[in-house]
């Protein structure tokens, strides 16, 4: 059943998606590393396909920018489309001086200052986590490859233009890794479905100090980081 959304039939999606915010490098991971693809949505041109990797069915998709849009499209997926497993392939502002452009990170937790979990009617503070499996396995690919990384907590904040980095400051010192804008409601909407999800980023920038990927660079050299989790869908 098509959603509002999403303009696929059942079955047309893989058990594990993999989704970028942008949906171009969703159509870039289709040409270059599936076989036998199938573009299973084209709706407000949020591109999605399905096919093979290393002989496995896999889908990639892009999910917009923020919590609202992230949302939508993994609620959908999830509940509508019958899909296990979501790996979000992204980008990050770095907190930490120890972190450089192009390192890896793998959120194990997202602290937030949006309101999406509070629908959910949680006493205190819910925290949002990976599923530990994917986490693991993705990290082992991440240690064989050699590549730089780091495995720790990010910042989903709603506010990407801020007028203070007093609000990043903060979460810097309390360890968190880097700043992006949808795992937490990524991770919520797992939890909610009794799903798994792990978000691997790539980090473009950094927040206190120069030290920038180009748009290019963005869609183009993840290699490491699509690889990783391609190799993690395999196994999943
Ligand atoms: N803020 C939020 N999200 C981001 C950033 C940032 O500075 N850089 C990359 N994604």
């Amino acid at each position: 059943m098509a959603t509002p959304h999403i303009g696929a039939e059942p079955g047309d999606f893989a058990k594990t998606v993999l989704m970028s915010g942008d949906p171009l490098r969703a159509k870039f991971v289709a040409e270059n590393y599936l076989t036998d693809v199938k573009c299973v949505n084209e709706i407000r041109g949020m591109l999605g396909y399905t096919g093979k990797y290393e002989g496995k069915e896999v889908s990639v998709m892009g999910h917009g920018m923020g919590i609202p849009s992230i949302c939508i499209y993994t609620y959908e997926l999830y509940n509508f489309f019958d899909v296990d497993n979501i790996i979000r392939i992204g980008t990050a502002g770095a907190l930490q001086d120890n972190i450089r452009a192009r390192d890896l990170i793998f959120a194990v937790g997202a602290h937030y200052d949006s309101t999406y979990g509070q629908q959910y009617g949680l006493v205190g503070c819910f925290c949002p986590t990976a599923s530990y499996s994917i986490l693991e396995r993705a990290v082992n690919k991440a240690r064989e490859r050699g590549v730089r990384y780091h495995v720790g907590n990010v910042f989903s904040t709603d506010i990407f233009y801020s007028d203070t980095l007093d609000r990043y400051a903060r979460y810097r010192d309390f360890g968190t890794l880097a700043a992006e804008m949808e795992t937490s409601g990524l991770y919520m909407n797992a939890a909610d479905a009794g799903k798994n999800a792990l978000s691997i980023l790539s980090v473009s920038d950094h927040l206190f100090r120069k030290d920038n990927i180009t748009p290019e660079e963005r869609q183009t050299t993840l290699t490491d980081m699509i690889e990783i989790a391609l190799q993690t869908a395999v196994e999943l």
